[in-house]
């Protein structure tokens, strides 16, 4: 019970935690229709992203998502990027920052909103683009990009066939994204999160590649403990889960129970 209730402080600090927990269900109820795309329209939501997802125990989310990204795609000089659902930015800055030619495209204007202002804070903004739009119908030609990068996108997708077959149709040559596993810890609050999130297996995923003609290079299967944990708790705390996290992972029994998968692949 203790665990349910700290997963599910990933959309609320702990302090507010014992109160809004018993309201979740009664919000999704009330809210059934509204989604990853709605939801993210938010100046509020928009706003406070970063603070709730990348903060306390969440740094440590952050730097192992960019270390997913880095090692599949580095080096990057250079290299056109398209990063899909970009929202704040997080990695469309850190691409161009190691010398990507890199756009970040997007459908809400609240999330974009965020990233140019990380941009500038970079000092960045002349050597990347923002630009708002659908990833069902991404305004590039065949062929535009070397890689397309989707982090934290495919939860929201309502028909990820055909946003993988448009990535591929724009990109010559690399897809590198994540999904957040049905077999998973992540399941047992997955329901209540107020923006929908899919979870797959892995043979779903791996179906989707079939059918989209693409090649897996690599996957890496990470975080038996889910994100909503991590991000409820101080970095002290977080940190020795990490640990054991870490050191308990990386089997194929208890691969099979991670909550994300990182995949890297090719045309
Ligand atoms: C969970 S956030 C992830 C943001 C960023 N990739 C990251 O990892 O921090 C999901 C993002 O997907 C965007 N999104 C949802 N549906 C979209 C669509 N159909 N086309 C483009 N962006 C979309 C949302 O606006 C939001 O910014």
């Amino acid at each position: 019970m203790v665990y349910y209730l700290l997963v599910l402080g990933g959309e609320h600090r702990l302090g507010t935690l014992l109160v809004s927990v018993p309201f979740y269900p009664l919000r999704y109820l009330a809210f059934p229709s509204v989604k990853g795309q709605e939801w993210y329209q938010d100046d509020a939501v928009a706003q406070a992203y970063d603070d709730k997802r990348f903060s306390d125990g969440g740094k440590l989310i952050d730097r192992r998502e960019k270390d997913a990204v880095l090692d599949a795609i580095l080096p990057v000089a250079d290299k056109r990027i398209l990063e899909i659902a970009c929202g704040t930015g997080r990695f469309t800055v850190l691409l161009a920052d190691h010398g990507a030619d890199v756009v970040g495209l997007d459908i809400s204007a609240a999330m974009l909103q965020q990233g140019r202002r990380r941009a500038r804070d970079a000092d960045l903004e002349q050597t990347l683009d923002f630009l708002r739009g659908d990833a069902g119908r991404l305004p590039f030609p065949d062929d535009h990009f070397d890689t397309v990068v989707a982090m934290r996108f495919f939860h929201l997708a309502s028909d990820p066939e055909a946003f993988l077959a448009e990535m591929r149709r724009v990109t010559t040559d690399q897809i590198v994204f994540d999904t957040f596993n049905r077999f998973s810890a992540r399941s047992i609050y997955n329901w209540a999160l107020p923006m929908g999130s899919r979870l797959y297996s892995k043979s779903e995923v791996c179906e989707l590649l079939a059918k989209t003609d693409l090649t897996l290079e690599h996957v890496e299967d990470d975080f038996l403990a889910p994100y909503g944990l991590y991000r409820s708790i101080p970095n002290e705390l977080a940190t020795p889960i990490r640990r054991l996290d870490t050191a308990l992972g990386g089997h194929p029994v208890t691969d099979h129970f991670a909550s994300v998968s990182y995949w890297d692949t090719r045309l």
